[in-house]
């Protein structure tokens, strides 16, 4: 499998905090940039293309898809999120460092939980990897009590579900890292301080 150098993706159960820590790292990157680094692209999926937002108004219930159509929807996002002009193959090929909040893996874990493991398999067998994942490891419970501060719930947030997930992520990290990935698992309950800290010097060691 393909390894994409200068390619990082930030994964983890809903709550553990990879959108802030995204928010975070590209504000501390456009307020410390000199000329000698790489340039920070920071990007998300499900992403802001007409797909994506399809996916987000099923996510928050307000159309309804079936299963299966969703991890289609989300296989197709990807593939325009990687192979679109300026899109993460062009930019990790011209040196930048792209930073995306989840990839592959929470299709295998969330798809694989809600339709069954082969068809989010078979639909992102031929994605390429990221060179780093940090995956962002937090308690459920604590997750779930972050989350009540939220305004906006989507269709995956109910603990139970959120248990499951932390385990299939646990059961799959190692795949990962068998296929070359580097994987580093961040202790999320520490404060959104610490976990900053401790994203930022793994992004300034070398990156395949
Ligand atoms: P997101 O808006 O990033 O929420 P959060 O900020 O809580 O991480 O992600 C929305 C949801 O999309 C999240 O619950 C995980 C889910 N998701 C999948 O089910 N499959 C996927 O392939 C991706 C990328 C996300």
């Amino acid at each position: 499998m393909d390894i994409i150098p200068n390619f990082v993706v930030f994964e983890g159960a809903d709550g553990s905090g990879t959108s802030t820590q995204l928010e975070l790292l590209e504000g501390f990157f456009h307020s410390h940039q000199n000329n000698e680094g790489p340039r920070l692209y920071c990007t998300a999926e499900p992403t802001n293309s007409p797909i994506g937002s399809l996916i987000r108004r099923s996510l928050r219930g307000e159309t309804q898809l079936d299963a299966k159509t969703l991890a289609y929807l989300f296989a197709a996002d990807r593939n325009e999120h990687l192979f679109t002009p300026n899109g993460i193959i062009e930019r990790c090929a011209r040196g930048e460092l792209v930073v995306c909040d989840r990839y592959v893996l929470s299709s295998l874990v969330y798809q694989g939980l809600t339709c069954g493991e082969e068809l989010p398999a078979n639909l992102n067998a031929a994605f390429p990897l990221p060179s780093l994942l940090l995956y962002f490891d937090i308690d459920s419970e604590l997750a779930a009590k972050r989350m009540e501060e939220r305004p906006l719930k989507d269709i995956y947030e109910a603990l139970e579900f959120q248990t499951k997930v932390r385990e299939r992520y646990q059961a799959l990290l190692p795949r990962f890292a068998a296929a070359g990935v580097r994987v580093e698992r961040i202790d999320a309950s520490a404060s959104v301080t610490e976990v900053m800290a401790t994203v930022r010097q793994l992004l300034t060691t070398p990156l395949a």
